[in-house]
Order: structure tokens, then C-alpha cells, then sequence
């Protein structure tokens, strides 16, 4: 579904990721998880073409996404920080969106009604807590029922009855063949949703393996199987 080429991207003199090689199947949730600068969220956008890497390739369902970017109507994304205009109501929000996908229509509505999004359609999104921040892009990136989700780190600034909302949300997207791939620090949210592990260090992926093959049957918690892992790599 997504295949990664030899990918490598730098911001001016620093280097971000380094040759990355990925590939990622439907019907699964990925952890994308690393430290603090290790390149998850320019991964992330350069399969959105928000980024565009000086070498290497990426090919969504077969397609080469270099000047191509109809491919994104299938993907829906949720930035770890939301830019969208302080002075904008929710709903302007909403409607600037739907005009944008010019009358495709939005299919997934439940996590709208799930976080109460309606009732925050005249709050102007810079008067919005960062919880509530998310909910919103939440929503948007399942509004058109993409078959790939990428989401980084989507619970950040979740309250706990939020956090369980996307929990099963993510679930039920895997459980209709999605791939969804997510960014985060959370160790035990990733035990509860992932399949996969794929763990970035400045800029190169240092671990790509199933949760089940990590924990190879030794009963340890996640992040000390992980540790495990890496250390004799
Ligand atoms: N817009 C940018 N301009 C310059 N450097 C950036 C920019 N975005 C990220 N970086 C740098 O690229 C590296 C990877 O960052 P990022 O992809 O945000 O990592 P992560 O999401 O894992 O925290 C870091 O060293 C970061 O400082
Ligand atoms: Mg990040």
C-alpha cells in the first residue's frame, strides 16, 4: 500500500531522515514511535507530500506520488500541531473543507457526533483548547473514509474518554482493511493498538518488527522488549 524508497530529507544543513526503506501493508496499525527529533513527523508528511525529500521515492497503492497528488483524497492526516486560522469558526472550518473536496461526500461522520464537534461550530478555533483542537482534526482526518490514516501523535492533548473514543476508532478502521499509521510516545497505547512496530533514530529506522516477534514470547513489557531489541541490533 505505501512503499519507501531510500528516502532521505534535510532541512538546510540537517539532516532529518536518513535513507529510510518501508513498507507498509493494509489492515494494520503501525507505531511510528522514536525520541524527540528522530524524523516521525517528516516521515509522515513526505507520504503527504508536505515535505518533499531530496532522494528517494515513495509510491502510494503503486503510484509514484512525485507530481502527482490526487492520491492524497485517500489519505486522511492529523497533524500533531493544528495551523488552521486562529479567527476561523469551526464550522467555516467545516465548510471550507467540504468545498475543497467539492462535493465528495463525507461518509464518516461519527466521530463529529462522538466529540460533540456541533457544539463548538460558532467557537473560533483559536479559543479552543488543544483537547478540543484535536477532536477537530480528529474528525476531518476520518471525514471521507480514507483507506490510510496518519495520524501523529493523535492523543497528545486527548482527555481520557477521548482517548478511548480514537482507540476504537482506529480499531474499527483496521478491522475494515485500513492501514493507519501512528505517531507517538506512548508505549502502552501502542501495546493496546499496534501490530507493528517501526522505531526511528535520527532519522533511520533502527527497529521494524511485528509487537508479537519483539516480545518473542518473554512476557516483558513492551518498552523493555523493545529496549531489548535494540540494544543487540
Ligand atoms: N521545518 C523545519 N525546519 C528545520 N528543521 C526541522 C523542521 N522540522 C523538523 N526539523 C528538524 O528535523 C528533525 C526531525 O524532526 P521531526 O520530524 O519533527 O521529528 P519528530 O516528529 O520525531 O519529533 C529534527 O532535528 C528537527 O529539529
Ligand atoms: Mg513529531
Amino acid at each position: 500500500m505505501i512503499e519507501i524508497k531510500e528516502l532521505k530529507m534535510s532541512y538546510g544543513k540537517s539532516r532529518a531522515l536518513n535513507g529510510i526503506n518501508l513498507s507498509l501493508e493494509k489492515g494494520q496499525v503501525v507505531a511510528l514511535m522514536g525520541p524527540n527529533g528522530s524524523g516521525k513527523s517528516t516521515l509522515l508528511k513526505s507520504i503527504l507530500g508536505l515535505v518533499i525529500p531530496q532522494k528517494g521515492k515513495i509510491f502510494v497503492n503503486e503510484t509514484d506520488i512525485a507530481n502527482n497528488y490526487l492520491y492524497r483524497t485517500n489519505i486522511g492526516y492529523m497533524p500533531q500541531i493544528a495551523n488552521y486560522p486562529e479567527n476561523l469558526k469551526v464550522k467555516e472550518l467545516f465548510n471550507i473543507i467540504r468545498d475543497i473536496r467539492n462535493g465528495s461526500k463525507e461518509k464518516d461522520e461519527e466521530l463529529l457526533e462522538k466529540f460533540r464537534i456541533f457544539e463548538i461550530y460558532d467557537k473560533y478555533f483559536g479559543q479552543l483548547s488543544g483537547g478540543y483542537k484535536q477532536r477537530v482534526t480528529a474528525s476531518i482526518a476520518f471525514l471521507f473514509d480514507p483507506d490510510i490514516l496518519i495520524l501523529d501523535e493523535p492523543t497528545a492533548s486527548l482527555d481520557p474518554l477521548s482517548t478511548e473514543i480514537m482507540k476504537s476508532k482506529i480499531i474499527d478502521s483496521k478491522n475494515e482493511n485500513k492501514l493507519i499509521i501512528i505517531s507517538s510516545h506512548i508505549i502502552s497505547e501502542m501495546e493496546e493498538l499496534a501490530d507493528r512496530i517501526v522505531y526511528l533514530l535520527e532519522g533511520s529506522i533502527r527497529l521494524n518488527m511485528n509487537i508479537k516477534d519483539i516480545k518473542n514470547g518473554s512476557g516483558e513489557r513492551l518498552g523493555k522488549a523493545i529496549a531489548r531489541v535494540l540494544q543487540s541490533n
